[in-house]
């Protein structure tokens, strides 16, 4: 709770310039809640006037339709195509010869692509998908760099209809077999290798892994990129460059039905099962565009830039599809911050003049930490909007990233949104209102949350607790991919009567009505902005021989937000070493991706648990954030006495 207290103290407000507001889409609070209330009182009419602004092959007949609630529909009976949105609409207008992706390499290589070249990349795609057999509906894999031909195929996918899965390059071969197997995914695009520090990370070599556990997969399109050495299955791999260059540019875009399939995107819960978001075309185009549009403020003129990786929903939402549906300028940047030095990204802001910024908190720690130097060396003065996303941001994180980045002049908007919401829900819109460090601000049009107790009392004023929203949106997740209990369980459960969402976050809501997020409440660690369920790293653990039980939690880390703590009970026989804790936080890197590796091992005899036999994860907790240092010396019996001890005091 002591985030709450932080926010109690937090008095600091901020207003956006005059200058910003002058030229913002929103220019009041008035504005803003005139809209508001618009949203509420009649969604169908505000949503409704939000998608007129699309190309639709046939018009909605329903905005909302509710009768088969959880599983709600948008636009139901309209046709349209979030491709054709994002890239054809474009074509007859001015914006034709306007770049869509200006993309930077991590060597330095850049390439940028108009409307019209990526409208060609994405047909000749399609096309070449198609020749390999995908048919409209079949789920497509992406396990690939950041570079365009990753957001060409996206599109090339949404034109087609094939939905697509895309698994972040840092995921393990294991991540991937599950994920090719929960899809049932036949087809899989990917590259040779991608660049990440300086040196070559081997995706294609980790797809062959892959793919020796997952006989079903027919055809794997291969992209060069970075000319490592691979080996290519006859009849099963073909490379980019011969089937896309060969294809046609013509491919007209499907006209699909408003709740196709769009793509499905994997994220941790807190079993063992990484849940696959499922998200569907029209409510998500909607969303993503109308938020990237009033939260970003976006100007035809801009050049905008979110440093995340596609393989996450923020790239999904906020780099591909929501900005190019509003026809603006994305910047995408394939390699890692501090390469070849730690003033890279501030290298990019200047060369393109970068006017709208979006990172995450972690990144943001870790610049204030590698010194003011390296953006005081750079002309930032394009930087007119700046934007965080992925996990509460530090106040002192928040006013480092105003000052140094934003020169005192850049509004910051905190955006809160998951996997699940497809779009941002919580924020400040930069010219309507003023920001507060630490605090994500008030709901986007449409959005009801609410503050409500463990009992489901609705909790109003100044007052913290679970975090609700109590209407559907349009970019809402329709259901986990093929797991339609699992859906209703893990969000609708809970508090079924009412029909609200659980979000899993803990919030509190300010005598101004801001919300601030205070984070997670289930079994999930929030590693640098990303979702890791402790079960998962538990089960990768356990599947060592050196291991017989685990439990992972979560403890404050100074740039990832959360480090990951494992606690690990080892044979009886078996005096564990140092070298172990290598050996163990290696598996779980393998087993699921160097993201989930374990910062601390601490070996121990048995796991302290209730009589009942269950873990005390909130003991463990208070252990791994007392004792940051690695290899301190807490003995196995210290540890058993001070749980023995504990379970006494609350008997
Ligand atoms: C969880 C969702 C949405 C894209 C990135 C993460 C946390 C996200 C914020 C924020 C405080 C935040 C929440 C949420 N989170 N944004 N602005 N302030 N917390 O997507 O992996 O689906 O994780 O990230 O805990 O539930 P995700």
């Amino acid at each position: 709770m002591s985030s709450i207290e932080h926010v109690l103290e937090e008095t600091r407000t901020f207003h956006p310039t005059a200058d910003f507001v002058e030229h913002a889409h929103i220019q009041s609070r008035e504005e803003y809640d005139e809209m508001y209330k618009h949203s509420i009182n009649d969604p169908d009419g505000f949503w409704g006037d939000a998608a007129e602004n699309f190309h639709w092959f046939k018009k909605w007949d329903t905005v909302l339709n509710k009768d088969a609630a959880p599983f709600y529909t948008w636009f139901e009976g309209g046709k349209t195509n979030l491709c054709y949105n994002c890239v054809d609409r474009h074509l007859t207008t001015w914006r034709k010869n306007k770049a869509a992706l200006i993309w930077e390499g991590e060597p330095g290589d850049t390439r940028t692509l108009t409307y019209q070249e990526l409208h060609r990349q994405v047909c000749k795609c399609a096309n070449a998908l198609k020749s390999l057999g995908v048919k409209m509906g079949d789920c497509v894999t992406l396990y690939m760099p950041m570079v365009p031909e990753l957001a060409i195929a996206m599109l090339a996918c949404a034109r087609i209809g094939a939905p697509h899965s895309i698994i972040f390059g840092g995921f393990s071969a294991n991540a991937i077999v599950d994920r090719v197997h929960d899809a049932d995914s036949k087809f899989i695009i990917t590259a040779d290798g991608g660049y990440r520090r300086g040196s070559v990370v081997p995706l294609k070599a980790t797809v062959d892994e892959a793919l020796e556990k997952c006989p079903g997969v027919e055809k794997v399109l291969v992209l060069k990129r970075a000319d490592n050495a691979v080996e290519m299955k006859e009849g099963r791999d073909i490379w980019w460059h011969d089937a896309v260059d060969a294809a046609s540019a013509d491919c007209p875009a499907e006209e699909l039905d408003s709740e196709h399939p769009l793509f499905i995107l994997y994220t941790s819960g807190s079993t063992g099962k990484p849940k696959g978001i499922l998200h569907t075309t029209a409510g998500y185009m909607v969303g993503a565009a109308l938020t990237s549009k009033y939260v970003f403020d976006l100007r035809d003129e801009d050049t905008y830039w979110c440093t995340a990786d596609i393989g996450w929903v923020t790239g999904h939402s906020y780099i591909v599809y929501g900005i190019l549906a509003n026809g603006a300028t994305s910047v995408m940047y394939e390699g890692a911050p501090n390469h070849p030095d730690p003033g890279r990204f501030w290298d990019i802001v200047e060369k393109y003049k970068v006017n709208v910024f979006y990172t995450a908190p972690t990144a943001i720690r870790a610049f204030a930490k590698w010194g003011d130097e390296h953006p005081k060396s750079r002309d930032l003065s394009s930087l007119r909007l700046l934007g965080t996303v992925g996990e509460p941001i530090n106040p002192e994180a928040w006013m480092w990233y105003r000052d140094v980045i934003g020169g005192g002049r850049c509004p910051i908007v905190d955006t809160w949104w998951q996997t699940e919401t497809g779009s941002i829900l919580i924020t400040t819109l930069p010219g309507a209102m003023a920001t507060k460090p630490g605090s994500a601000g008030l709901p986007f049009f449409g959005i009801q949350p609410q503050i409500v107790s463990e009992e489901g009392e609705p909790e109003d004023g100044m007052h913290s607790g679970l975090l609700v929203i109590k209407e559907p949106w349009p970019s809402m997740l329709r259901t986990l991919y093929g797991d339609d209990e699992r859906y209703k369980e893990v969000y609708f459960s809970k508090f079924a009567e009412q029909g609200w969402y659980l979000t899993g976050d803990g919030a509190f809501r300010d005598k101004d009505g801001y919300f601030m997020i205070i984070g997670r409440l289930d079994d999930v660690i929030n590693v640098s902005g990303h979702r890791l369920g402790t079960m998962e790293i538990e089960s990768a653990l356990v599947s060592h021989e050196l291991v017989v039980e685990a439990a992972v939690v979560g403890f404050p880390h100074e740039i990832k937000g959360q480090g990951i703590c494992a606690f690990v009970s080892v044979p009886a026989d078996i005096t564990p070493t140092d070298d172990d804790m290598g050996v163990l936080r290696n598996h779980v890197a393998k087993e699921i991706g160097a993201i989930a590796k374990p910062d601390q091992i601490r070996f121990t005899e048995a796991l302290p648990k209730t009589r009942s036999g269950k873990i005390m994860r909130r003991l463990l907790r208070d252990i791994a954030a007392g004792r940051e240092t690695t290899g301190d010396t807490t003995t196995l019996e210290d540890f058993s006495v001070m749980a023995k001890l504990r379970e006494e005091n609350e008997a």
